[in-house]
C-alpha cells in the first residue's frame, strides 16, 4: 500500500474513489467546473492510497483554512475532508496509514492544528481528534414568537442591544445576486467568532459547499447598518408545510442577529422557522415572551480539533483568567508524551516543559475538545477521560480554558 499525493491529473481519480467510498454518484458540475462541493479541493493536499497493483482504494484531503481562537487570534489550520476507503478495503488499516501521513504533512507545513467534521463519531478519536464545537437546530413556532420587551433598566434607551430593533434595514435578494456581500459579511463575522473557519475566496468563486455558497436557489435577507454597510445576512428558503428553513444566520453582533430573527419570524404565510446552526447559548429564546416557542433538536458535535504542537497551540489562544496548571498529555497515535507547565497572566499563556507533579493527565484528543473553550474539562473528568490529581484542578481548568464567547462553527467542508 502506497500513500501519496495526487498529481494534477488525478483530481478525477480522487473524486471518483471518494464517491465510491460513500456509495454516491457525483452530481453534474456546472460548465465552468464550479457548483459542486469538490470544486474547492486543493489538489496539492489530496492523498490517495494505492494498492501494489496500482488501484486507488482510499482518499484523504485537506483545505487550508484559518481558525479563530479564543481571544481573537486567527491561525492557519488543516481542514481535513474527502476521507474515504473503498468498501472492499475497509478495516485493513488504510485510513490509519493515511492519517499518519497526513498529520506528518500538516506538521511539515508548519500548521499546529488540524480540524475536521466527522461523518461518524467513533472514527477520529484514535487519531487524536476531539469534538470542540457543537451545533443544534432551533424550530420556532411563529404563532408563539412574540418578542418580549427588554426588562433591563434603561433598556428602552438601549433598545438596539436588547430587543433587536436595530436602526438598520433588511433587503431581500436572491443569493445569485448578492455579489461579494455574503463573502465580506461572513469574513467579518468569522474573525470575531471563536471556533469559526474562514471560507477562502475560491469557495465563493467556485460556488463550492452548501447554500448560500452553492448555486442552489436561496433568498437572502441582507441586513445593513444605519450607514448602509452590510453587517449580517440570513439565507433561507420557504419549503413544505409553510416552514421557513434558514441555512445560516451570520451577524456582526447580537443586535443584528435579533433584527434578522425578527425579520424571519415576521414572514407571512409561515408556520414555523427552522434555524440551522443555531449558536449555542444564543439569547433568542429569552427574547421571546414564550420560552417554549423555540424547540432545540439535532444537538451534536461539529468541529473536531487535533493539536500537533501543544505549547504552540496553548500560547496562541487568548486567556481570560490567571492561573497555573501542569498538564500531562499523551498522544498515543503519534507515540508522543509531554508534561507542560501552563502559566496564564494578563490574558497570555506561557507553556514550558516541567518535571512537576501533574494537575491533570489527559489524552491529546481531550485537549482538542477543551482547547477552544466549548467543552468543560470537568465534564471530561466526570466522564472518566481526564484525570484530576488534586481537588479543584478540574474547576481551575474550567475557569482557565473558558472562552469570551462559546465557540461555534457553521462552515461545512
Ligand atoms: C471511515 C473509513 C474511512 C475507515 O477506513 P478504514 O480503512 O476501514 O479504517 P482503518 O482500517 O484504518 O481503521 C482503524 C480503526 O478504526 C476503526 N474504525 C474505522 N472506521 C470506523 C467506523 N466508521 N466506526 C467505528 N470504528 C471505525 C477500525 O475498526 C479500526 O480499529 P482497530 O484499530 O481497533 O482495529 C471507512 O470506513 C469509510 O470510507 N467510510 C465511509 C465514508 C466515511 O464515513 N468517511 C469519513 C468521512 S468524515
Amino acid at each position: 500500500m502506497d500513500i501519496r499525493p495526487t498529481t494534477d491529473q488525478e483530481l478525477d481519480v480522487f473524486v471518483d474513489t471518494l464517491h465510491t467510498a460513500f456509495g454516491r454518484f457525483p452530481e453534474a458540475a456546472a460548465e465552468d467546473g464550479g457548483g459542486v462541493w469538490w470544486a474547492a479541493l486543493e489538489n496539492d493536499r489530496n492523498l490517495i492510497a494505492v494498492t501494489a497493483d496500482g488501484r486507488p482504494v482510499g482518499t484523504a484531503g485537506a483545505y487550508s483554512f484559518e481558525l479563530t481562537l479564543p481571544g481573537g487570534a486567527v491561525t492557519p489550520v488543516a481542514g481535513v475532508s474527502g476521507v474515504g476507503v473503498l468498501p472492499s478495503h475497509r478495516r485493513q488499516g488504510v485510513l490509519s496509514a493515511m492519517m499518519r501521513r497526513q498529520l506528518a504533512d500538516v506538521r511539515t507545513r508548519g500548521e499546529y492544528l488540524s480540524v475536521l467534521l466527522a461523518s461518524e463519531a467513533p472514527i477520529y478519536g484514535r487519531f487524536g481528534y476531539g469534538p470542540a464545537t457543537y451545533t443544534r437546530r432551533l424550530t420556532v413556532t411563529r404563532s408563539q414568537a412574540a418578542f418580549a420587551a427588554p426588562r433591563a433598566r434603561g433598556a428602552a434607551a438601549d433598545a438596539d442591544a436588547g430587543s433587536g430593533s436595530s436602526s438598520g434595514s433588511v433587503e431581500v435578494l436572491r443569493s445569485a445576486d448578492c455579489g461579494d456581500i455574503l463573502e465580506e459579511v461572513y469574513d467579518r463575522y468569522r474573525r470575531a467568532q471563536p471556533g469559526a473557519l474562514s471560507r477562502p475566496h475560491r469557495w465563493w468563486e467556485r460556488r463550492a459547499g452548501q447554500p448560500p455558497i452553492s448555486p442552489a436557489p436561496r433568498y437572502v435577507a441582507v441586513h445593513r447598518d444605519a450607514d448602509g454597510v452590510p453587517d449580517g445576512y440570513a439565507s433561507y428558503t420557504l419549503g413544505e408545510s409553510d416552514t421557513l428553513k434558514v441555512d445560516e444566520t451570520i451577524a456582526a453582533d447580537d443586535a443584528v442577529f435579533t433584527a434578522l430573527a425578527r425579520f424571519l419570524l415576521g414572514h407571512d404565510l409561515v408556520s414555523q422557522v427552522v434555524f440551522r446552526h443555531f449558536p449555542p447559548e444564543h439569547p433568542l429564546r429569552w427574547q421571546l415572551t414564550d420560552f417554549r416557542a423555540g424547540q432545540v433538536d439535532k444537538d451534536t458535535d461539529w468541529l473536531w480539533v487535533r493539536l500537533l504542537d501543544v505549547p504552540r497551540a496553548l500560547t496562541a489562544r487568548g486567556w481570560f483568567v490567571d492561573g497555573e496548571l501542569v498538564l500531562d498529555v499523551d498522544d498515543p497515535f503519534l507515540g508522543e508524551h509531554g508534561r507542560h507547565l501552563l502559566t496564564v497572566r494578563d490574558g497570555k499563556a506561557e507553556c514550558v516543559p516541567t518535571d512537576r507533579e501533574p494537575d491533570l493527565s489527559l489524552d491529546v484528543r481531550d485537549l482538542g475538545s477543551v482547547y477552544l473553550g466549548g467543552t468543560a474539562p470537568s465534564a471530561l473528568a466526570r466522564a472518566g477521560h481526564i484525570r484530576a490529581h488534586r481537588p479543584g484542578a478540574a474547576a481551575l481548568a474550567d475557569a482557565l480554558f473558558g472562552a469570551e464567547r462559546t465557540p461555534h462553527c457553521l462552515h461545512w467542508f
